[in-house]
């Protein structure tokens, strides 16, 4: 029901992505099934509990990658090293870069010329990054980029002209859908030249019920994470979601390696978002609120094939329940 257009009273002095935010909300409950948007998951709260949530005996994904990361430094930096000449190591969504320290110390220890150019839509991220990487990274050159992955990636080509290695790490691309992963994955090649590499990390199919138990961890921090995005809703966009009143559903499909949690409303009920706009949710509807895709590397190979890659190595865990991909531009 939409009520006379009015001029939103959000609080905020960045009205533009408070808008946004609301447009996409708006959208995402009016659609049929109810969607939440899963890149709005990290505000300080979403970061505190995915750091919680890391530290979960479920979650295994960031415990794979960091083992990856920590005793394949050596093969996986010999992989981007190639000729030996200077390069740019662009992470996108770098986050605390614990992962990506590893490399960064090899490659500095090896005296091999780069700079680290760390991408995140968080301010805070990239302020943090900036200023305490080369405190613990002596000699480590770092250009800390605020914004959007491709605008970013755009002014790190303005920025030089040296070959790009971009991480992009934590089975982040598991969170699109995936046509949109494949979109992404292509959108990405098109800002690379010939011979620049790619390092995408994939969270891989293995037992359904290990998949699942991280996504529904004991401690209830995937529920929390969750409902935290109700939380900033509340927050931000001025809405009444009462929480106690959604519950945490997550599925895994074993066939189509689709993980996806939902919030299930319990009862009836109606939520105002900021005076504007009244959701109405039966008992029992739910909310779609992410995906994460679980992948064979045949899967992976295929995206890489088909969005001008060539799979070039591959790096798993002592379990093979991760993989980190190599992949060159074509
Ligand atoms: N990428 C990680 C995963 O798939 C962490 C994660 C879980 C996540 N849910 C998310 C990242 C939603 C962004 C949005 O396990």
């Amino acid at each position: 029901m939409n009520q006379p257009v009015k001029q939103p009273e959000l609080i905020g002095t960045s009205k533009n992505r408070l808008e946004t935010f609301y447009d996409d909300v708006i959208e995402g409950l009016q659609s049929v099934p109810k969607r939440l948007n899963s890149k709005y998951f990290y505000d300080a709260n979403g970061d505190k509990l995915f750091q919680e949530l890391m530290e979960c005996p479920e979650y295994y994904p960031t415990k794979c990658e960091l083992e990856i990361f920590s005793e394949k430094t050596a093969d996986l930096a010999a992989s981007i090293i190639a000729d030996g000449d200077a390069f740019d190591l662009i992470e996108l969504g770098a986050g605390d870069a614990m992962k990506s320290t590893w490399l960064l110390q090899y490659l500095l220890k090896q005296k091999i010329d780069f700079t680290y150019l760390p991408i995140d839509i968080s301010d805070n991220v990239i302020n943090y990054l900036t200023v305490k990487l080369p405190l613990s990274l002596p000699g480590l050159q770092v250009t800390g980029l605020n914004g959007e992955y491709f605008e970013m990636l755009n002014k790190a080509a303005s920025l030089s002209g040296r070959r790009k290695v971009v991480m992009f790490l934590g089975s982040n691309i598991g969170n699109m859908p995936a046509n949109e992963a494949v979109d992404f994955s292509r959108e990405l090649r098109n800002h690379l030249a010939p011979g620049d590499m790619v390092i995408i990390g994939f969270d891989l199919k293995k037992s359904p019920k290990t998949i699942l138990a991280a996504y529904n961890d004991k401690g209830g921090i995937t529920k929390k994470f969750n409902l935290n995005l109700l939380e900033r809703i509340n927050r931000e966009l001025n809405a009444d979601f009462d929480l106690s009143q959604f519950d945490h559903y997550p599925t895994y499909d074993p066939e189509s390696g689709a993980c996806k949690s939902y919030l299930v409303s319990l009862k009836d009920q109606v939520v105002n978002i900021d005076g504007r706009e009244n959701i109405r949710f039966i008992k029992d509807e739910y909310i779609y609120m992410e995906i994460s895709q679980k992948f064979t590397i045949m899967q992976t190979d295929q995206m890489a094939e088909n969005t001008g890659f060539r799979p070039v190595g591959r790096f798993f865990d002592s379990k093979k329940w991760f993989v980190d991909t190599i992949w060159v531009a074509e």
